[in-house]
């Protein structure tokens, strides 16, 4: 298995791996534009594990400058329980720390059980007095 950066030709397959594997399958925002966007404007956030050339796993590590947000932690149905998705999060870590990190974020469902294990794994807790607020623009 190999830990790369996505390329803008890699859109189609991680748009396609994100149905079978991500959470929340149905929200409206993965599309073509939204994932050439992130990846122009910062081309190494999105990290695919990759095995014979098949995507099997993606985490998007974004650093705004101020804080780093872990998105699209999914790895392949088949292919979990295998330390996927604790070496695209070790990975991620990295790249915070090297860009002066000190702590990284991640949303994550509240009945979504399957992620809290691998998150609490991960040394990730949640906290239970801030509510996500938003806007859509
Ligand atoms: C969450 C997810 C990415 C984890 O990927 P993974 O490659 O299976 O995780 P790992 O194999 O690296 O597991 C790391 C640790 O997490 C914990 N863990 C992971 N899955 C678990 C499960 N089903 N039950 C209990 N513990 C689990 C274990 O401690 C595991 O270590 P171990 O296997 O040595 O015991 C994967 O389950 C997934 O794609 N889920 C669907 C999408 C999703 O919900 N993503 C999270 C969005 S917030």
């Amino acid at each position: 298995m190999i830990l790369r950066a996505a390329t803008l030709d890699d859109v189609p397959a991680v748009l396609a791996f994100w149905k079978i594997a991500a959470e929340d399958t149905n929200r409206g925002g993965d599309d073509t534009a939204a994932v050439q966007a992130l990846i122009t404007r910062d081309p190494a956030a999105l990290q695919l594990a990759v095995i014979d050339g098949e995507i099997v796993g993606s985490l998007i590590a974004g650093f705004d400058g101020w804080r780093c947000h872990l998105y699209r932690f999914a790895v392949h149905p088949d292919r979990r329980r295998q330390g996927i998705g604790a070496q695209l999060l070790q990975a991620a870590e990295e790249r915070f720390r090297e860009f002066g990190g000190r702590r990284a974020d991640a949303m994550v469902l509240a009945d979504n059980t399957l992620a809290h294990h691998a998150w609490a794994a991960a040394g990730y807790a949640p906290q239970d007095d801030w509510r996500r607020w938003v806007k859509s623009l």
